[in-house]
């Protein structure tokens, strides 16, 4: 039985009553959260009455009971999914060996480091999304945008129970770091790039969803491979919450898409601005944009970090245990696209070195997946219209492609030429000001914003026009 106590003051399936340290540890984190929550969670909605899910259990079904729940009063804890006897380190030099229930003392900065880094993006998240409650298209996709910051916030929780459990008087000072650092803050940033930006309205809140949190799908399901059980037993519960923010992310993209497709028959026309919808081509803009500052989240193309996260088990590849090779890549090669003078070319390097690569080509072939549905949708318009995602080299802040202006198609181009071009290809103030224009709450049950379509069906079985949100 994978239940989860929900008698104690921190819900848990660790038995976190046995350890009397770690107890009192998270006892005094756990206001210092709420606090952060407080401030930093969804403003104005604290009080209200959201039909939110929230784990019961850890195995893969029915974990999840869905109720009525004011924010702070939901029932972050501690899961961790069940552990898998006889369970091995599956790759790099330690391969073979049963995996680590403790800190490999050597690895311990190392591996602190990997937590704290995952650990920053979950509250940042939920700070970048903070104002977005008060512009929602419905009362089902305010209900959804809650989902995804409880769920964030106890992914937060996910990482603090490692730090605490595992990294002693270190992991409690990395814990209280994580409350204290602030998206877009220019004195005390969040870690990574893309989790300071603004997700100043819900094309940009889908399109994170779509694309960011893609980014820690494939992190966490690297993570889920470690030789450090604790840690892949974290990152494997927490990837059963994480399928559903990709939910919202691409249903919602493609019922915006859905709705200009709408509109552009409606009105025979491809400038949607005096109709109130997207129009494809700003919608193209925003995937440009957030496509390209996740795709920095995977690091440099050759880095030895990757390598050594890889040769010390700590880090595997995606779907590590399924792969048919030697789990050491030693020998190995991988092709990486390179800068070749003017031109983009692929060279073989090592397999080692490449893993940031590699996981990246993994994370851009999901996302082609969830394009080619929404194509779908505008084909079956009849509309002559697709979606692409931009060259992997186009904006890109991190690696080699940093220093070189390249179009959506993948040229080099030059400076000159990014400046005439790049509002072509990434959102400009004027469709910010659009966007934000179209920002008006609609909150009746049932009713939905004009440049959004209604979803298919409600959640857990509730009609569509359910009140998700008890705003009254
Ligand atoms: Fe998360
Ligand atoms: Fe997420």
């Amino acid at each position: 039985m994978a239940g989860i106590d929900y008698t104690e003051r921190i819900p848990n399936n660790v038995a976190l009553h046995e350890n009397r340290r770690l107890q009192r540890a998270l006892e005094d984190w756990q206001p210092k959260f709420l606090d952060w929550w407080q401030d930093m969670g969804p403003n104005g909605f604290q009080a209200k009455e959201t039909y939110l899910r929230t784990a019961v259990s850890v195995d893969a079904k029915g974990w999840a009971h869905f109720d009525y729940v004011r924010m702070p009063e939901y029932r972050w804890g501690i899961f961790l999914a069940e552990p898998e006897p006889g369970r091995e380190v599956n790759f790099g030099d330690h391969k073979g060996q049963p995996a680590w229930q403790e800190v490999p003392g050597e690895y311990r900065g190392t591996l602190r480091r990997l937590i704290v880094t995952q650990g920053d993006t979950e509250p940042a998240s939920v700070e970048q999304q903070c104002h977005l409650g008060r512009t929602c298209p419905s009362l089902y996709d305010l209900r959804n945008l809650f989902q995804v910051n409880v769920e964030e916030g106890r992914h937060l929780w996910a990482m603090v129970y490692l730090l605490d459990a595992h990294f002693g008087r270190d992991g409690r000072e990395e814990s209280e770091a994580l409350l204290q650092r602030r998206s877009g803050d220019a004195d005390k940033p969040r870690i990574l790039g893309a989790f300071n930006e603004k997700t100043p309205d819900w094309l940009s809140f889908f399109m994170f969803c779509f694309f960011t949190d893609r980014d820690g799908k494939y992190q966490l399901a690297s993570l889920a491979e470690s030789g450090f059980d604790p840690l892949s037993r974290t990152c494997r519960f927490m990837l059963t919450e994480e399928a559903h923010h990709m939910f919202v992310g691409e249903a919602g993209i493609m019922r915006i898409v859905q709705r200009a497709c709408e509109l552009m028959r409606e009105h025979k026309t491809e400038d949607l601005r005096p109709h109130g919808g997207m129009d494809l081509r700003l919608i193209q803009k925003y995937l440009n944009f957030h496509c390209s500052v996740s795709l920095d989240l995977f690091g440099s193309e050759i880095s030895t970090n990757a390598a050594n996260f890889y040769t010390t088990g700590l880090k595997g590849r995606f779907e590590e245990t399924r792969k048919h090779d030697d789990h050491q890549l030693k020998d190995a090669t991988y092709p990486v696209a390179e800068l070749e003078g003017e031109r983009i070319a692929m060279r073989e390097e090592g397999a080692l070195v490449s893993l940031n690569e590699r996981l990246r080509d993994d994370y851009v072939a999901d996302c082609a997946r969830g394009l080619a549905r929404w194509n779908e949708v505008i084909r079956k318009h009849g509309i002559d219209f697709e979606l692409t995602l931009p060259h992997r080299a186009f904006h890109r802040a991190i690696g080699i492609f940093a220093d070189v202006r390249v179009s959506p198609d993948g040229r080099v181009i030059s400076q000159a030429d990014w400046d005439a071009r790049h509002g072509e290809w990434l959102p400009t103030e004027a469709d910010k000001a659009y966007v934000e224009s179209l920002m008006q709450p609609v909150a009746e049950p049932g009713k939905f914003a004009n440049w959004i379509a209604p979803p298919a069906r409600g959640i857990n079985g509730r009609a569509v026009d359910f009140e998700y949100v008890r705003l009254g």
